[in-house]
């Protein structure tokens, strides 16, 4: 029984007294009948009569609401608890207050502010280490809010107090999207912006193993070959073109691993990526409180991107064991580019390592999150080990699928409320709260990328542009 005042949506959380304790529960559908209406006999009798129902009975004071509801724990004190017993029909049902679902749900006051609970003014700020330590996922089609939720997400962590634990992040921005925290008068001082044209890989500071990571192809007889070389010479500083004179040169290595050595060798040399020393340097790269975003919009070379990929997370992993730099996140968009279930070891250079990320990370505090449009075709391995989502919009059947056997805890009611999502809205499952939770993503404080402009204001923004151009040249002569 529902108090009178209570204003019902489904989705909504309510309140109930059991013996157990406060039994909160979900408002899972909502619908209006009226028993006047249920013989249509009768409706067409008085239809005929040429008399509106109305005149003859109170049809309308008959009209009633009925929302269902699922049971979703039970609130004894702070946390949650399993629903046990039912409670006792005609129990009046209320509205919950905010701090018992902030305890309920077991957000944390002085957490990462996301959003708040949809019908609810019920902010949701999530602890970092319950959101963070053990990886995060973020799942949706494209255009559904998955970069503006990290956008929100950096914003957070970038505003965090040294005394309340600031990590570094670092974010593989295939778009350029995240650009803007370096143009925003708030954020600018802690972004460092770096384009993949000025990526370095120092060739004479990876071991062979390294070397060999980013030529998945080689056999062991080639690989051996250029590890001898590499033993060498080491110490000294050298670049991919004095590796190849070196191949050509030597008397030792047969014809036909030459040749494979040198085009495979060439083809490295070709992605502009491998010099004498590294850029950027670790320190700059990862700095406590700041963010550091690579960004691969300048090329469309797969190949070129993973090795960056590649690199990066391996660096970082090793020198954070050793503990030479600060816990960090390292963010992937596109994550099915990078950690992809089915593609052959030549196509996912940095699968190996982000997989072994995932798994180890957390003891480490090297924390991953993944972003994708396509979760069906992220390594499960990795998407498994990433033990909170946040799934906005998805549609496609197979993703559903996919996410309902992944995310723990999702009932096939919420997974069908997935599809339907409007943009900036997702669903909290796993680790970072207690149990699958909906939130609305609060709005950004800086300024967004412009890469998620609409199309009339971008078009009308490159015709203003080609005008200026042109006055300008006519300015000229
Ligand atoms: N929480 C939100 N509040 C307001 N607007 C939002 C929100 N989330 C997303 N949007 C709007 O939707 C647009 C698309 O969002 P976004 O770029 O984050 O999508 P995406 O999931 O990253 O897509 P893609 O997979 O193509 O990268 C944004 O430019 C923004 O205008
Ligand atoms: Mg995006």
């Amino acid at each position: 029984m529902i108090n009178k005042d209570t204003i019902v949506r489904r989705g909504q959380f309510v309140q109930l007294k059991t013996e157990e304790g406060r039994l909160i529960g979900r408002v899972a559908d909502v619908y209006k009948t009226n028993r006047y209406f249920m013989r249509p006999e009768s409706v067409k009798e008085y239809q005929s009569s040429g008399k509106p129902m109305d005149d003859i009975f109170p049809v309308s004071d008959w009209e009633y609401l009925v929302a269902d509801i699922s049971a979703v724990g039970v609130y004894k004190g702070p946390g949650f608890g399993e629903c046990l017993f039912p409670p006792s029909p005609g129990t009046i049902v209320v509205e919950p207050e905010n701090e018992v679902l902030a305890s309920f749900f077991g957000l944390d006051e002085s957490g990462l502010y996301l959003g708040s609970i949809p019908h609810h003014d019920t902010d949701v700020r999530i602890n970092l280490t319950r959101l963070l330590q053990k990886h995060l996922a973020i799942l949706a089609i494209s255009g559904a809010g998955k970069s503006y939720l990290t956008g929100v997400l950096m914003e957070e962590l970038l505003s965090r107090k040294p005394e309340q634990g600031q990590i570094a992040t670092v974010i593989l921005d295939t778009h350029g999207e995240y650009s803007s925290f370096s143009r925003d008068p708030v954020f600018s001082s802690q972004t460092r912006i770096f384009p993949v044209s000025e990526v370095q890989i120092g060739l004479s500071n990876l071991s062979p193993y390294q070397l060999g990571e980013f030529m998945p192809n080689l056999s062991h007889v080639q690989l051996r070959e250029i590890m001898k070389l590499m033993r060498s010479i080491r110490g000294k500083a050298y670049g991919v073109s004095d590796l190849i004179d070196m191949v050509e040169e030597s008397d030792d290595i047969k014809v036909a691993t030459r040749d494979v050595l040198i085009s495979v060798l060439e083809e490295l040399r070709m992605s502009g990526l491998f010099g004498v020393s590294d850029y950027p340097p670790m320190n700059e790269l990862v700095r406590q409180g700041g963010l550091s975003v690579i960004d691969l919009s300048g090329t469309t070379n797969l190949r070129k991107k993973q090795i960056v990929a590649a690199y990066i997370a391996r660096k970082l992993f090793n020198i954070r064991r050793n503990g030479m730099i600060p816990p960090y996140m390292l963010v992937v968009e596109e994550a099915h580019q990078f950690v992809p279930e089915q593609a052959s070891k030549e196509s996912a250079i940095s699968r190996g390592i982000l997989t072994t990320m995932a798994r180890e990370g957390r003891k480490f505090h090297a924390s991953l999150c993944l972003i994708s449009q396509r979760p069906i075709q992220l390594a499960t391995t990795v998407l498994s080990q990433c033990n909170t989502h946040i799934i906005l919009r998805v549609t496609n059947p197979y993703d559903l699928d996919h996410i309902g056997k992944s995310s723990e805890g999702i009932t096939s009611p919420v997974l069908k409320q997935i599809s339907s999502l409007p943009v900036g809205t997702g669903l909290i499952v796993g680790e970072a709260v207690n149990s699958p939770l909906f939130v609305r993503i609060r709005s950004r404080k800086s300024r967004a990328s412009d890469k998620g402009l609409p199309l009339e204001q971008a078009a009308a923004e490159y015709h203003k542009r080609v005008r200026q151009k042109i006055k300008d040249a006519e300015g000229f002569m």
